[in-house]
């Protein structure tokens, strides 16, 4: 089958792969990358469990292609850590019992880190609109919002 040369940048780091034409975001990251942190759920850009960072923007990578972002900055949940130190989002989320199964986690800080990086000191309601973009099943939302806001006063 052809295949496509693409070139990214994933987590501050260069991969060039070969890629199916029709090879998702989420399936390179996934199963060629082994970055599993960005989750398959719905598969239909519904729930953001496999949003990641596209050059800062959250995006879902279930409807991307791969070549379709050619020399792209991807950052996924993987690539938050400092060394061994959490990203504060990571932290918070831990120390508010923002995470149940997890399965929404990495999307949801992910669409978090976007939104302080472009407004450090959001209102609550642009917080609960932003993470309103993202589906969780367990926590209620309650926890997530809190650890995004407690994060946003740091
Ligand atoms: S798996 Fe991509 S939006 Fe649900
Ligand atoms: S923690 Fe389970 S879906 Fe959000």
């Amino acid at each position: 089958m052809k295949t496509i040369k693409v070139m990214l940048n994933v987590n501050n780091e260069k991969v060039t792969l070969q890629v199916k034409p029709y090879e998702t975001l989420l399936e390179t990251l996934r199963e060629r990358l082994s970055l599993t942190g960005a989750k398959e759920s719905c598969s239909l850009g519904s729930c953001g469990a496999c949003t990641v960072l596209v050059n800062g923007t959250p995006m879902r990578s279930c409807l991307i292609l791969t070549p379709e972002v050619e020399g792209a900055s991807i950052t996924t949940i993987e690539g938050l850590k400092n060394g061994e130190k959490l990203h504060p989002l990571q932290q918070a989320f831990m120390e508010k019992g923002a995470v149940q199964c997890g399965f929404c986690t990495s999307g949801m800080i992910l669409t978090a880190k976007a939104l302080l990086d472009r407004n450090k000191k959001p209102e609550k309601r642009d917080i609960v609109k932003t993470m309103s973009s993202n589906i969780c099943r367990c926590t209620g939302y309650k926890k997530i919002i809190e650890a995004v806001e407690e994060t946003s006063k740091k």
